[in-house]
C-alpha cells in the first residue's frame, strides 16, 4: 500500500494521544473515525479537539476554513462494529498495550503485520 492509497483512517482510543492523532489526520485531508468505549469519552475527546483548535487558530497556525473542513472529516463512534464497517485504509491503536496482549486484534482478523495497522 502506498501513502496516497490511504483515504480513511480508524483510530481506536480517543484519550490524550488518540484525539490529537485523529484531528491531525483530519486536518491533513483524511477521513477519520475515532472510536472509544463510550460516548462520554468521545464527547470529552471532541472538547479536547476544540480546545486544540482554539490554540491553533489563535496562534495563526490554521485558518477557520481549515477547521471547518477538518471537523467535517472527523467522526466518532462508541460502536466497534461501526468502525469496522467504516472500511478504514489505516487503523491506529492508541490504547494501553494490554489491548494488544488480550488478542483483541486477532479477534478482528487483523495482524500487526498488516499494512493498514499501526499501534503505539
Ligand atoms: N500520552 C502520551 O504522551 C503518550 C506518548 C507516547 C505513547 N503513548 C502511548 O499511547 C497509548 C495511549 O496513551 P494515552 O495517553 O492516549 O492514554 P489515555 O488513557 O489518555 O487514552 C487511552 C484511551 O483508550 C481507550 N480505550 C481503552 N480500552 C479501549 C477499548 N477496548 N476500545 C476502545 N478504546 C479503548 C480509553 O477509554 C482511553 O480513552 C499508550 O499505549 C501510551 O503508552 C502515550
Amino acid at each position: 500500500m502506498q501513502l496516497e492509497d490511504i483515504k480513511k483512517v480508524g483510530v481506536i482510543g480517543a484519550g490524550i494521544m488518540g484525539h490529537g492523532i485523529g484531528f491531525t489526520f483530519a486536518l491533513n485531508g483524511y477521513k477519520v473515525m475515532l472510536h472509544d468505549v463510550n460516548e462520554k469519552i468521545l464527547s470529552k475527546a471532541m472538547n479536547n479537539v476544540k480546545m486544540a483548535i482554539k490554540i491553533f487558530v489563535d496562534g495563526g497556525l490554521i485558518s477557520p476554513d481549515m477547521v471547518e473542513a477538518a471537523l467535517s472529516r472527523l467522526a466518532t463512534t462508541a460502536d466497534l462494529s461501526a468502525l469496522l464497517q467504516y472500511g478504514f485504509d489505516k487503523l491506529i491503536l492508541v490504547r494501553h498495550p494490554e489491548f494488544l496482549k488480550n488478542r483483541a486484534i486477532g479477534n478482528w482478523g487483523i495482524g500487526s503485520a498488516d499494512p493498514f495497522y499501526r499501534g503505539i
